[in-house]
């Protein structure tokens, strides 16, 4: 086993030794081209999410071209020794199209360059953001494995994989996390998840909350949140972490409320019945 959670703490442990709060940050929406917020009020937030007691932080090479790595170590800088800053790379954004970029030496300057920006002598946890078809998975991950062997990344991630492409991934190094796209109303991915509680594999969803958010809750959510008083968006992540132990939730967000409101979810205990009724609906 990989990762495994301590219910009496809400931690989960990432790859065998790295502890950290059940519930993430994703620092994605903290810049931008437009951004949403100046920078002062996006350190701010970052600051306020540590200051709540969050302990992983998402982010990646290709958020704004580098500049949320950037702002995360303005904000964090030097960061408390339980906090870890998880990146990824492998993929560019050209404004609305992402593209994977997975050849070797792109990833090993990316890496490169994540550790410059984030101001680290070894990354947490380095993420390969999409497998690129166009290379072999045994070289994309192999690149990774050779950052960990020159001790410049201590785990290795995969985001967006299938349960076969993260076998793959495993022949050549212990793979401790998965990012994939999950929530309470898309839950296409749940053979990954499956396999990764199996193993011990911390699984990432990204894109947690947006689709409950802006009236998109099921009656099932508005019925639950309406008896705890809580809102859809909070039921959506207490689901989450009630779904799975290895589930670690990164809700992004640009607005001090709404991350107060989401760090604040972790708290929320769902029955068994609530489990059920929001599973089915
Ligand atoms: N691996 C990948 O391929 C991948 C892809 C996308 C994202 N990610 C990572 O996953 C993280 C989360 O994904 P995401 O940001 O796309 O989706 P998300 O966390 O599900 O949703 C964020 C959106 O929901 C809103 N929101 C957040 N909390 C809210 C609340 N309490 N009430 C109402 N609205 C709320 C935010 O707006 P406000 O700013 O107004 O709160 C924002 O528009 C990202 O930050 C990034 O780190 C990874």
């Amino acid at each position: 086993m990989q990762s495994l959670q301590d219910p009496s703490t809400s931690t989960l442990t990432i790859g065998g030794d790295l502890p950290v709060g059940r519930l993430g940050f994703g620092a994605m929406r903290l810049t931008g081209n437009p951004a949403r917020v100046d920078r002062a009020t996006a350190v701010a937030i970052a600051r306020r999410a540590v200051e709540l007691g969050v302990t992983f932080i998402d982010t990646a090479d290709s958020y704004d071209l580098g500049t949320n790595e950037e702002l995360l170590a303005e904000a964090l800088y030097p960061y408390p020794g339980e906090v870890v800053v998880a990146t990824k790379g492998g993929q560019i954004n050209l404004g609305s199209r992402w593209i994977p970029l997975g050849r070797p030496e792109y990833l090993r300057q990316q890496a490169e360059l994540s550790l410059r920006r984030l101001r680290l002598d070894r990354i947490d946890l380095y993420q390969l953001h999409r497998i690129d078809p166009a290379v072999p998975i045994a070289d994309q991950v192999g690149a990774l494995r050779q950052l960990q062997d020159e001790g410049k990344v201590r785990h290795v991630g995969l985001s967006q994989v299938t349960v076969d492409q993260l076998r793959q991934a495993e022949q050549i190094t212990p793979i401790v996390s998965v990012q994939n796209r999950y929530n309470l109303a898309d839950r296409a991915g749940e053979d990954v998840l499956e396999y990764c509680r199996g193993r011990g594999i911390a699984f990432i969803p990204w894109l947690p909350v947006a689709p409950m958010t802006r009236g998109g809750a099921s009656d099932a959510i508005t019925a639950v949140a309406a008896r705890l008083h809580a809102t859809p968006t909070q039921i959506a992540l207490a689901w989450l972490l009630h779904h799975s132990p290895v589930m670690l939730p990164i809700p992004g967000t640009s607005s001090r409320a709404h991350l107060e409101e989401n760090v604040a979810a972790a708290r929320l205990s769902l029955s068994p019945g609530d489990v059920e009724q929001l599973t089915a609906g």
